[in-house]
Parts: C-alpha cells; sequence; structure tokens
C-alpha cells in the first residue's frame, strides 16, 4: 500500500510529540485504543481560561496513518477553541492525509483521543463529561 505524501512527512517528522502535565487542571488527557489493530494513541491538549486550546501534544504506538493523524490533528488544534475542537471530524483528516479506507479506523483513533482528551479536561474542571455519539463514517 502506498502512502500519500503527507502521511509520510508526518510519519517521518511528526509535530508536537510529547507529554504534557497530565495532573495540571489545565490539561486534559485522552487515551484510546483500535480494537481493530491494538495501536495505541495518548493526545493531550493544555486549554487557558478562554477555553482555548494552547497546546497539544501526542504519542502514538501505531501504524503510519495512526501517526501522521495524530501529529496532524495537534495542529489542527492549537488555537481552537473548545468547541471548534469538538467539530473535528476524522473524515477531515482522511482527506487531509488521503486515507486509504483501510486506514480510515487510524483517523478514527485521532478524533476519539480529541474527544476523549477534551472530556478529560471538562471532568477535572467540574463539567460533565458529554455523550460522544459514535458517528464514525
Ligand atoms: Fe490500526 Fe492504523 S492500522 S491505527
Amino acid at each position: 500500500m502506498a502512502y500519500s505524501e503527507k502521511v509520510i512527512d508526518h510519519y517521518t517528522n511528526p509535530r508536537n510529540v510529547g507529554t504534557l502535565n497530565k495532573d495540571s487542571k489545565n490539561v486534559g488527557t485522552g487515551l484510546v485504543g483500535a480494537p481493530e489493530c491494538g495501536d495505541v494513541m495518548r493526545l493531550q491538549i493544555e486549554v487557558n481560561d478562554d477555553n482555548v486550546i494552547t497546546d497539544a501534544k501526542f504519542k502514538t504506538f501505531g501504524c503510519g496513518s495512526a501517526i501522521a493523524s495524530s501529529s496532524l490533528a495537534t495542529e489542527w488544534l492549537k488555537g481552537k477553541s473548545i468547541d471548534e475542537a469538538l467539530a473535528i471530524d476524522n473524515m477531515d483528516l482522511v482527506e487531509e492525509l488521503a486515507l486509504p479506507p483501510v486506514k480510515i479506523h487510524c483517523s478514527v483513533l485521532a478524533e476519539d483521543a480529541i474527544k476523549s482528551a477534551i472530556n478529560d479536561y471538562r471532568v477535572k474542571n467540574g463539567l460533565e463529561a458529554l455523550e460522544l455519539p459514535k458517528s464514525h463514517h
């Protein structure tokens, strides 16, 4: 299978690899796994008092498409509000990275990781976790 140039770029030069302090109230951590393949992704966001994401980091133990999806996701997250981040759809990642059908679940992992990080942040700050309907394509 051929990876697109954008996947190869993010895979060989991933953006925002790393860790934020998960004990901080301003940090939300999402940890998700793909049942399809066992790959695991951790994505973290740092949020300021205006509900804007000021930093995002990830670590992905998974395939090239999962690494590229999470790398791109962290780029997109920085500077977005929580509401804007919630609107990121896995198909946006699929389109940008030109992922083939067998790799769509890798982008789902990234969307789930974003939402799980947002919920972790919400719960830490006394808000209810959002219901996250599975509306994946
Ligand atoms: Fe499972 Fe990519 S093959 S996350």
